[in-house]
């Protein structure tokens, strides 16, 4: 990314706010936790990777002002700030992950001053975000090795530097096979109803010079059956121990497509968005988001008043679906729950 995503300036998060792109680029600031967590609730700041680094920052802009006067009330004032951020969305794992590294992080220094703990809390923030960017390089790496020159990849939602704090996880594949020299062109689903494929994805990838081309999620499988795709690469906001995948509503189509259609279908993630807590994806939280996003969305009405609707904003693949996910520790095949387990353990 030419201007970060997500950076830490003079005691405020600035970000890129990502309901304006395309047809705008702009920067917001957030200046307390409030700030933040309605950037997350928006989408303004979004992408499982991004939104736990926003929440990292939140958590240091909601205890920054702190005047407790012992460990246990700052402790307390802690909790209550990342409780409340992690009210903003359900679904992206990495959201409660950077929480609770933030949470775990004072409890390990709880012996230092209330003013060095929140030194000490920005000092994780940034580290958490730096982190990001190196497991996106590393991601980028390892599944830029699965993508042959002259293929076709079909993506769907943005997995790109927007969704993460550099470079992103699905779109690093393509950037590093670009930068290999492999000549790739990109399908980006639009990605109904917040359009990220459109808005997002094109924008990121015609930036960086790759050729893309826009299409509607509805026409997936005309193009597979055309055979115009060999890959599939997407991101994900929440992996269950077994591999089943939550990712952008309509992944899950795609990723049948795909079967039907003999193409491989990978995810690429960051191992902060695996969840060994949850057995399968049945247990993942799906979120749910308003009618008008759908019934109104980007300002025109289109649908009838009173039209009944539901709105998940996130669907699960099953993991016998998925080809391989590629993570910044390499690239895992099935059976995901064994495999999983050398990479968490290892
Ligand atoms: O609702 P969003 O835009 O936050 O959904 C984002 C996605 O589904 C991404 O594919 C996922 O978070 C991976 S981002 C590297």
């Amino acid at each position: 990314m030419a201007t970060p995503t997500i950076e830490w300036i003079d005691g405020r998060v600035r970000l890129i706010d990502q309901t304006l792109l395309p047809n705008q680029f702009k920067q917001i600031y957030c200046e307390d936790v409030e700030a933040v967590w309605e950037a997350i609730k928006m989408l303004r700041v979004r992408g499982a990777p991004a939104i736990g680094v926003a929440a990292a920052f939140g958590t240091v802009l909601g205890i920054w002002n702190s005047t407790a006067g012992n460990y246990d009330t700052f402790y307390s004032e802690l909790k209550k700030t990342t409780d409340y951020l992690a009210t903003s969305r359900p679904t992206a794992v990495n959201l409660f992950w950077a929480l609770d590294r933030m949470v775990k992080t004072a409890v390990s220094n709880n012996e230092h001053t209330i003013s060095d703990l929140k030194q000490v809390l920005l000092t994780e923030a940034l580290a958490i975000m730096t982190e990001d960017q190196e497991m996106c390089r590393s991601i980028g790496k390892h599944g830029a090795g699965l993508v042959n020159d002259g293929d076709t990849i079909l993506t769907h939602c943005n997995a790109g530097g927007l969704a993460t704090s550099d470079y992103g996880t699905a779109l690093a594949v393509m950037f590093t096979a670009h930068e290999q020299g492999k000549q790739i062109q990109v399908y980006a689903d639009e990605t109904r109803p917040l359009l990220q494929g459109a808005r997002l994805t094109t924008w990121e990838l015609m930036n960086a010079g790759i050729d893309v081309t826009l299409i509607c999620d509805s026409m997936a499988g005309q193009v597979m059956k055309e055979g115009r795709i060999q890959r599939v690469v997407v991101g994900a906001d929440r992996i269950a121990a077994n591999g089943d995948t939550a990712n952008k509503i309509g992944t899950y189509m795609v990723a049948v497509l795909a079967r039907q259609h003999g193409v491989p279908f990978y995810v690429a993630a960051p191992t902060s968005t695996l969840d060994m807590s949850l057995a399968t994806g049945d247990e993942i939280p799906i979120e749910e988001r308003g009618a008008e996003e759908i019934t109104e969305g980007f300002g025109k009405r289109t649908a009838p008043e009173g039209v009944k609707v539901y709105s998940p904003a996130f669907d699960v693949t099953p993991a016998d679906l998925i080809t391989a996910i590629v993570t910044e520790k390499g690239v895992v095949l099935p059976p995901f729950r064994v495999n999983f387990r050398a990479i968490v353990e290892g």
